[in-house]
């Protein structure tokens, strides 16, 4: 592994040594034991959207690591100026051990990985997200002990989240169930990779994709960057809610996840969020461990 950009890119193996690296590194962190494994390494963040999460975890996991990590706002950066990324990233690539970027266009993460000679993480594009499904996938193999015979469903919109939970759900081996209304499905190249695999179905009832999930999935029904379409997506995505009627049709001890932000009442109720909230807030910590593992197997000597 030379970067992070999207799950599509990972194998099995790949994933599977991340999540295990980051169990222990979870362990180590609970029991007081240090591993500076990035003593003396930087992290260069780059933020063109919002994020509290993967900020703080990002910056907490390099300095609990030994390291030392730089928030590098988009718009106080040439780049938003117009500086071009292939320039960015020669430069950058002499100061600092890597960079994470959170950014719109997964092009920009990718062009960052061709011009630049150090590791890139995506922090979240529009096409992917594949440090929260690490972190995610972790959090469920932590639930429920292992992958084998589970059936993940998502319900909702066809974001990155959706994207690299299919892909990641797919490639650990579980069955992937998804709900979307028509005109809101996964990217193309990610719905070509899973309907080559058997365990994946995709569907616009709700009902019919939670049905025996062992995981429930949703996120947000307008994404960083489509503030201008809530009212139109608000329409669309009634009925694609995770409540009451949802949980029965699943396995009656199935996880509840969601990535964070929520939005209450609108793709998860008030009362499914707060009595799952253990699982949630589990998988937002585990964001931490997750990226710590990322950044080791990338950044260490
Ligand atoms: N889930 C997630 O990526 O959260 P932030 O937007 O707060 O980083
Ligand atoms: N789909 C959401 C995820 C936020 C973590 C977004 O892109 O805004």
């Amino acid at each position: 592994m030379k970067h992070l950009l999207k799950m599509l890119d990972m194998s099995q193996e790949e994933i599977i040594d991340i999540l295990n690296l980051a169990d222990q590194l979870k362990y180590e962190l609970k029991h007081g034991i240090p591993h500076p494994m990035l003593k003396g390494k930087s992290l260069g963040m780059i933020f063109q959207k919002a994020s509290t999460r993967t900020r703080v975890s990002f910056e907490t996991g390099m300095y609990q690591l030994g390291g030392h990590a730089l928030f590098l706002s988009a718009d106080d950066l040439q780049i938003g100026r117009g500086e071009p990324v292939e320039d960015t990233a020669r430069v950058l690539s002499r100061y600092i051990d890597g960079i994470m970027i959170r950014t719109f266009a997964q092009k920009e993460v990718e062009d960052l990985a061709e011009y630049g000679s150090i590791p890139i993480i995506n922090g979240l594009t529009d096409l992917s997200h594949p440090c929260q499904v690490l972190a995610d996938l972790m959090t469920i193999r932590e639930f429920k002990g292992s992958f084998d015979g589970l059936k993940m469903c998502y319900i909702g919109d066809g974001n990155n989240m959706a994207n690299s939970l299919i892909v990641g759900g797919l490639k650990v081996g579980m069955q992937v169930s998804v709900a979307c209304p028509e005109g809101y499905r996964p990217d193309p190249m990610v719905m070509d990779f899973a309907q080559k695999d058997p365990g994946f179905s995709i569907t616009d009832v709700p009902l019919e994709a939670a049905k025996d999930a062992d995981i429930l999935l949703t996120d947000v029904w307008a994404s960083m960057g489509q503030e201008g379409e809530i009212a139109k997506r608000r329409i669309a995505f009634a009925g694609y809610q995770i409540n009451d009627e949802i949980m029965a049709a699943a396995k009656p001890d199935a996880m509840v996840m969601h990535c964070l932000p929520a939005h209450r009442e609108e793709e998860i109720t008030a009362k499914v969020f707060e009595e799952h909230a253990k699982e949630i807030f589990e998988e937002a910590e585990n964001r931490l461990h997750a990226q710590k593992a990322v950044m080791v197997r990338l950044m260490a000597d």
